[in-house]
């Protein structure tokens, strides 16, 4: 079966014609499979892929924080204040752009002031969303804001609405921004700090639906409104403020909040977990019919994207205010023998598919989606990295992540695409999904994904106003969907030369393998 798709919101108006204009394609590349066409609109490049769709996001939860990123000064792993420092280099592969702390649900019972000061007088306090252990809040303001420039990523704050007080998140606004006098500035420069930071990302709550305080959209609205009013820019430091969005398909939660506060917001937020697979939750246990499921799941997130989009178009029809996926990812069942509150868990060639393919959605949309933050960094949920003490290793993911780099502020080019569908038992997905963009230097460059563990797939690829000479790529792949790499053997699964790629009369032909995700630079 032969399904037509356009990645692009700039394509509504070239849907109509879309099938036509396939079928005119002049010289289809010899061998190329007729299903799997691309036309890539490399003269109707409009909007940027904003960077911080690359963003991440680290909780006070397991060993995200503790272990993952803090160490402590006198720790023997190696660390540049207490921050240890081959995370800190691997995650600068990346490019990370923005990191959000410090939850998630930790954020509704954090107490900024707990977390500064000298470490030795921090009180400790339990950890009552994540396994009920002693949080010795060593890892405050002062350590999230150094972590920060040594990543030399834009910081975004979660401020506390479900059991904080609006005097705390302003003052906490305060006490990190403020160049001038006062009790709070005074504070900070007590405690080290002489100059202001600059955190432009706030965040006012977290999840309020649910861990976050239990509202309804109407009282968490009017709460919003009341937070946002006191947060303050100070010193020239303009806040960008992130209102708490809904819960996946929670359609009302959007229209109550864009109705009743989009006038006080810059975003507004949306958290979107594609679960796990049907029959097993393992991570690295499982058979065709969960990868399909956790595929097909993940790939909701482009209606799901789409319809808050719709929404908050009827409010704010320039697009004035964002959607930021603050929250997205696989969630599996923890490794065996972990603390269940830790959220521990492997990750496995599936999770590179479902991040290429989240990440395309996400470019697809970028008029309206600017930020979007994969749940969690460093050894909990869809992590980049895992450690086991002073050992580390690097995801799948992290190496999806790397090669969508040369996305980062490109432009996105519209793609239209017409695939073969990828079918199990009744069930059929997409084969593929792409996505294109434009650099500053103008090369071009095309991420596509095959979901199908069975069938590669050859694609007829038009560049559409410009011509291509050059085509080179990388490609992350494996003979085994449950690929991963383990401490033992960390290299399992990373990108490889990609030669899979031919020059055409009008474009290029690819041959994408089975259960792959192929970055390439056209030029
Ligand atoms: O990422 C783990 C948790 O998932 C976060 O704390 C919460 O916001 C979400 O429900």
């Amino acid at each position: 079966m032969k399904a037509l798709r356009t990645t692009s919101c700039l394509c509504v108006c070239i849907l109509a014609a879309a099938g036509a204009a396939l079928r005119a394609s002049a010289s289809e590349p010899a061998g190329a499979d007729k299903a799997n066409r691309l036309v890539i609109h490399a003269d109707r490049g409009r909007d940027t892929i904003n960077r911080n769709i690359y963003g991440h996001f680290a909780e006070h939860l397991g060993r995200c924080i503790y272990e993952g990123f803090w160490v402590g000064e006198d720790s023997n792993i190696p660390n540049v204040r207490g921050i240890r420092k081959d995370v800190v280099e691997a995650l600068r592969g990346i490019a990370i752009p923005v990191l959000r702390w410090p939850g998630g649900c930790f954020a509704d019972e954090y107490h900024w002031m707990d977390g500064i000061g000298p470490r030795s007088a921090r009180i400790p306090i339990v950890n009552t969303h994540w396994g009920m252990v002693t949080e010795t809040n060593h890892f405050g303001t002062h350590e999230f804001l150094d972590l920060c420039e040594q990543l030399g990523c834009e910081p975004y704050i979660c401020g506390n609405v479900g059991s904080g007080t609006v005097q705390e998140m302003q003052q906490w606004v305060e006490y990190i921004t403020n160049d001038g006098q006062s009790p709070m500035t005074a504070l900070r420069r007590q405690n080290g700090r002489e100059k202001p930071w600059r955190v432009r990302y706030w965040g006012v709550g977290n999840e309020n639906w649910g861990c976050g305080g239990n509202m309804r959209p109407e009282y968490y609205a009017d709460q919003y409104r009341r937070y946002a009013t006191y947060l303050r820019n100070f010193s020239g430091n303009r806040l960008f403020k992130i209102a708490c969005g809904a819960n996946g398909f929670d359609f009302r939660w959007t229209d109550v909040l864009m109705r009743e506060a989009a006038r006080l917001m810059d975003g507004l937020s949306l958290h979107y977990y594609c679960g796990s697979g049907r029959r097993s939750r393992s991570a690295t246990k499982f058979g065709e019919e969960d990868w399909f499921a956790q595929l097909q799941r993940a790939l909701r997130i482009d209606e799901l994207v789409t319809s808050h989009c719709r929404i908050m178009d009827r409010y704010d029809p320039k697009k004035r205010i964002a959607l930021i996926v603050d929250e997205w990812g696989a969630w599996h069942a923890v490794e065996p023998d972990t603390n269940p509150g830790f959220l521990y868990q492997q990750n496995s060639l599936r999770d590179a598919l479902v991040a290429g393919l989240t990440l395309n959605i996400f470019n697809n949309h970028c008029d309206r989606v600017r930020m979007a933050n994969i749940a969690q960094t460093v050894n909990v949920l869809q992590a980049m990295i895992l450690t086991d003490k002073e050992k580390m290793i690097l995801t799948p993911t992290y190496h999806v992540f790397e090669m969508y780099k040369v996305h980062h502020d490109a432009m996105l080019l519209p793609t239209e695409l017409a695939c073969a569908d990828y079918a199990f038992g009744r069930d059929r997905i997409p084969s593929l999904n792409v996505s294109a963009s434009r650099d500053k230097a103008g090369r071009i460059h095309l991420s596509l994904c095959n979901l199908d563990p069975n069938r590669p797939q050859t694609v007829a690829c038009e560049l559409r106003g410009d011509k291509a000479s050059k085509v080179s790529g990388r490609v992350l792949t494996h003979e085994a969907m449950t690929a991963h790499n383990t401490f033992e053997n960390p290299q399992v699964v990373k990108p490889a030369a990609f030669d899979g790629a031919k020059i055409a009369e009008n474009g290029l032909t690819v041959d994408v393998p089975a259960k792959s995700v192929v970055v390439l630079t056209i030029e």
